[in-house]
């Protein structure tokens, strides 16, 4: 079942129109929740980012959190998926185009469900990345519908046979395509600071709570591209990819090539935190 613009259908029935903004201009900001147990993982966590996008780039939400929450409730309870996620966008509406706000616009929502499975294989072994330019804007802060920097950059990471691009802005790392990323260095945690250059990851706010309550030390400090030869450890973080240890980086060997300690520690907690 779909929820698009006030009502529930199925698929078949979701017609979208060509006048939507976020079909012309990418004009809208998104949200992906995770499903395990048939639950939506961090909801509030996700509903609150949601807000803080709309406002972010002055559009108006549809609805209220409470409607929204019953939305979600509704398709969770109908899709009767165990395992998987949650998909929901809100548009600026439609209206011919024209840049600049169409007055009296209503923002258009749409949201489903799709089945998934955890990527274990990846989270037992690891994946290899590489690094590229960060030519995004710089406001990463807001789940903007306009990703094209990042379609770009995870596909240079396939065409190199790597599963994820980690970004830097002039040799300052930020984040991955569509990942935050983490380092261990001396029993350390170093992540990217939650500004406007990265986005602000569920999940990633997740691992810092459990490293915290783990007493894994953390600092959200920016490392250089040139750091990465001298790492212990690295992962990504996000809804789907969970943990995910990186065990190469532009073909050289993080550690010794195999999940470190720290990682696989956060791995755990995470699993028991989510599960
Ligand atoms: N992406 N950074 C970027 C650029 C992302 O696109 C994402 C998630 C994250 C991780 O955020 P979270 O932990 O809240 O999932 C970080 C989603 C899942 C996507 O675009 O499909």
């Amino acid at each position: 079942m779909y929820f698009y613009q006030d009502k529930f259908m199925p698929k078949e029935d979701v017609h979208i129109s060509p006048d939507d903004r976020g079909y012309y201009f990418g004009d809208g900001i998104y949200e992906v929740i995770r499903i395990y147990k048939g639950q939506l993982f961090e909801r509030q966590r996700h509903l609150t980012r949601l807000a803080q996008s709309a406002a972010e780039i002055r559009i108006s939400l549809p609805y209220t959190i409470e409607q929204i929450n019953a939305i979600l409730d509704k398709l969770i309870a109908e899709s009767n998926i165990q395992s998987g996620n949650l998909y929901m966008q809100i548009t600026r509406g439609e209206g011919p185009r024209s840049h600049a706000f169409i007055p009296n616009t209503e923002a258009v929502m749409l949201a489903y469900c799709t089945e998934m499975v955890r990527p274990l294989e990846q989270l037992q072994n690891g994946i290899a990345v590489i690094t590229i330019d960060d030519t995004r804007w710089l406001h990463c802060n807001v789940k903007a519908l306009n990703l094209i920097p990042n379609v770009l950059a995870k596909q240079s990471a396939f065409e190199q046979g790597a599963k994820e691009a980690i970004l830097h802005r002039d040799g300052v790392i930020t984040e991955a395509s569509i990942a935050n990323f983490m380092v261990i260095k001396n029993g350390i945690l170093f992540t990217h600071p939650a500004n406007n250059l990265i986005l602000h990851g569920v999940t990633r706010a997740v691992v810092l709570d459990l490293a915290a309550q783990a007493n894994i030390p953390y600092e959200e400090k920016a490392i250089r591209l040139e750091d990465l030869s001298d790492i212990d450890e690295a992962f990504i973080t996000s809804t789907n990819a969970e943990i995910t240890p990186v065990i190469q980086i532009d073909g050289i060997l993080v550690g010794q090539g195999t999940p470190g300690p720290v990682t696989r520690k956060l791995q755990q907690l995470y699993e028991e935190y989510a599960q």
